[in-house]
């Protein structure tokens, strides 16, 4: 990678990653009816199909063919090094699970990174309807509407989506956390999309987020829409997002939720 190239506008990644988005929706929606599992991947309830490959695929090669030298981080086909400033990070499919059981909770996420910084992203959620797209420092969209999450309310009062990792053994442990998470919130939704949940909290269905586990697949694109929504993203401590913590909130409540997830040593697995 070069330093001395110019670095692309990032509202024109966006509009690279919004017009591949929506293109690699369509037949992923038409091809959700019938599918099956192509083989596991981490655990056996680590499902990849067909169309996460295929969509992966397509993604790819549109990306790569608008813009040469640019380079690609896919959840299936894993690192591709390039030689411009630019990184595509790409979900193919967030929700592989809830895909498979026919659950219109799933998305297509595309982020693009501009010497390691996330600038750019998409996320389409071909069966809702939604497209949400984000330009940093430009605000957050759902369609053509500028999105900003509601204010914060306070911990007992806050609906917080989260999810379980693939493996047995940190699914007890983050189970484990939630006994002691439930008792302090209003609620606890598990929607099966990390891509699903971010840009939700970005429009206010949810006021928080946390997950232990996830990929930069996983938050890059969604992440950058929540945070351009008003919604602080990071790990635990402030730090940033990782695969031992994504949070997502209003600052306010941010910090709660950082604290009681340090305190119960939310990034622990043992
Ligand atoms: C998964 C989903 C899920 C989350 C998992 C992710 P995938 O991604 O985002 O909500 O709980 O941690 O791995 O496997 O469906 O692309
Ligand atoms: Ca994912």
């Amino acid at each position: 990678m070069t330093t001395t190239q110019f670095a692309p506008d990032p509202r024109a990644l966006c509009e690279i990653a919004v017009r591949v988005a929506a293109e690699a929706g369509e037949p992923a929606a038409e091809g959700q009816e019938g599918i099956t599992v192509l083989h596991t991947k981490s655990s056996p309830t680590d499902v990849v199909t067909e169309m996460d490959r295929a969509t992966e695929e397509l993604i790819r090669s549109r990306l790569l063919a608008e813009r040469p030298g640019d380079a690609f981080l896919g959840e299936e086909s894993g690192d591709e090094d390039g030689t411009s400033r630019v990184r595509w990070i790409v979900d193919p499919i967030d929700g592989t699970v809830n895909y498979l059981y026919g659950s219109p909770d799933w998305g297509v996420a595309i982020a693009a990174e501009v010497d390691g910084q996330v600038v750019a992203a998409a996320v389409n959620l071909p069966r809702r309807g939604e497209m949400y797209r984000a330009v940093l420092g430009q605000g957050a969209f759902l369609g053509q509407e500028r999105v900003t999450a509601p204010e914060t309310v306070p911990l007992d009062r806050a609906l917080v989506a989260t999810g379980f990792g693939y493996f047995a053994e940190r699914r007890v442990r983050q189970a484990q956390v939630l006994l002691d998470v439930i008792p302090r919130v209003r609620d606890i939704r598990r929607t099966g999309s990390a891509a699903v949940d971010l840009c939700a909290l970005a429009v206010g269905r949810y006021n928080a987020y946390y997950e232990r586990g996830l990929h930069s697949w996983d938050w890059s694109a969604p992440g950058l829409i929540a945070s351009e929504a008003g919604l602080r993203v990071g790990g635990l401590r402030g730090g940033p997002p990782s695969n031992d913590m994504v949070i997502a909130a209003r600052p306010e409540l941010y910090e709660q939720i950082d604290r009681m997830l340090q305190d119960l040593g939310a990034d622990s697995d043992g």
